[in-house]
């Protein structure tokens, strides 16, 4: 028997504000055609006055509860992956601890950025495989839309809100179940090719987001595809296993010129950023809860995440649902 990380439920949740690019476009100074032609971006949500980070959060761990058939009595770590908290103290997952009437446990967040989810995946195993905990509610949640600056036609049409949660259940297992592989990366003198200009220790506000976008994409390319066949050989397993792929989702070419490099077909490629756009640590949680409600993912698949971001960090996860 082994212990593992097993994946018991998924759930997500999205701003009830729906933008398109041709409503945006009245705003800013771009068209859809640019958009969809640059990103395949048509869509993003985004978050009104009384929705926040924790907010999203705690709804979409709350699908993440009833999917597992467990309630917040059962937690015993929370963690919330994100870029954009309510608040620069405390951590969001203390307040979706709150939210959802969870009694005493551990929750703390992290900042990874678009990795952010991937980071914590990787944390939550770690911590269940030692015991630390019996069930935790992993969460990516942001409301980019706070931190754009709405001037800049460069980043502001990239970005979305919304959450997406798993529930990672420990469990001794006799078979393949589980979170197989996980692997992180980060590399800090790029930081300036993507950054928020603001923060608590330098300037006292929260700043907007400001990005290298040539740069980025380059480097996204060839880090997710470097990572991807890291973790794939960490288990020994061949793309040709890989049932889906759910990968960060910036940018349609990115997805689509990672894809090729690994010699997967697009058919295995679980796709949302045309209906959510950019929404950082959300997004992989986000597109794996569409994947598994709408019948795609099944037990037994074989399922992959990828993110890449800011810093750079980038990091890839392989699991058998
Ligand atoms: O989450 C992880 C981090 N983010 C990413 O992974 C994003 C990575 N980067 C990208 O996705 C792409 O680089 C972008 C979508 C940001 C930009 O696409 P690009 O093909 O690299 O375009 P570009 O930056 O080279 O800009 C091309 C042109 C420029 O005009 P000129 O200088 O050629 O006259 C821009 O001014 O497009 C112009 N442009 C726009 N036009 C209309 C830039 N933004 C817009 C816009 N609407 N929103």
């Amino acid at each position: 028997m082994t212990r593992r990380a097993i994946l018991a439920g998924t759930g997500s949740s999205l701003p009830r504000t729906r933008v398109s690019n041709a409503e945006l476009a009245k705003r800013v100074d771009t068209s859809d055609e640019w958009i969809v032609e640059r990103t395949g971006i048509r869509f993003r949500h985004i978050a009104e006055p009384d929705e926040t980070t924790a907010t999203l959060g705690a709804a979409a761990a709350q699908q993440a509860l009833e999917a597992a058939g467990l309630s917040p009595e059962d937690i015993g770590l929370i963690i919330v992956a994100t870029a954009t908290p309510d608040n620069t103290f405390p951590a969001s997952a203390t307040k979706v601890q709150a939210l959802i009437g969870a009694p005493d446990c551990i929750a703390f967040d992290v900042a990874a950025v678009c990795s952010g989810f991937l980071y914590a995946v990787s944390v939550a195993d770690s911590m269940l495989r030692t015991g630390a905990a019996k069930h935790a509610l992993v969460i990516g949640s942001e409301t980019f839309s706070r931190i754009l600056d709405w001037e800049d036609r460069t980043t502001c049409v990239l970005f979305g809100d919304g959450a997406g949660a798993i529930l990672l259940s420990a469990e001794d297992v006799d078979d393949d179940r589980g979170i197989l592989a996980t692997r992180l990366h980060a590399e800090g003198k790029y930081s300036d090719m993507l950054y928020v200009d603001g923060g608590p220790s330098t300037t006292g506000t929260v700043g907007h987001v400001r990005m290298q976008g040539r740069e980025v994409f380059r480097h996204a390319v060839t880090n997710l595809a470097s990572v991807l066949g890291e973790v794939m050989a960490d288990v020994g397993l061949a793309a040709e296993d890989i049932d889906w792929v759910v990968p960060h989702q910036a940018n349609k070419r990115i997805i689509d010129a990672t894809a090729k490099k690994l010699g997967l077909p697009a058919e295995r490629v679980v796709l949302t950023v045309d209906q959510h756009a950019n929404t950082s640590a959300a997004s992989v949680p986000l597109a794996l809860d569409l994947a598994v409600r709408d019948g795609r993912i099944k037990r037994g698949d074989l399922v992959v995440l990828e993110a890449m971001g800011g810093g750079f960090t980038w990091g890839a996860a392989v699991l058998r649902i």
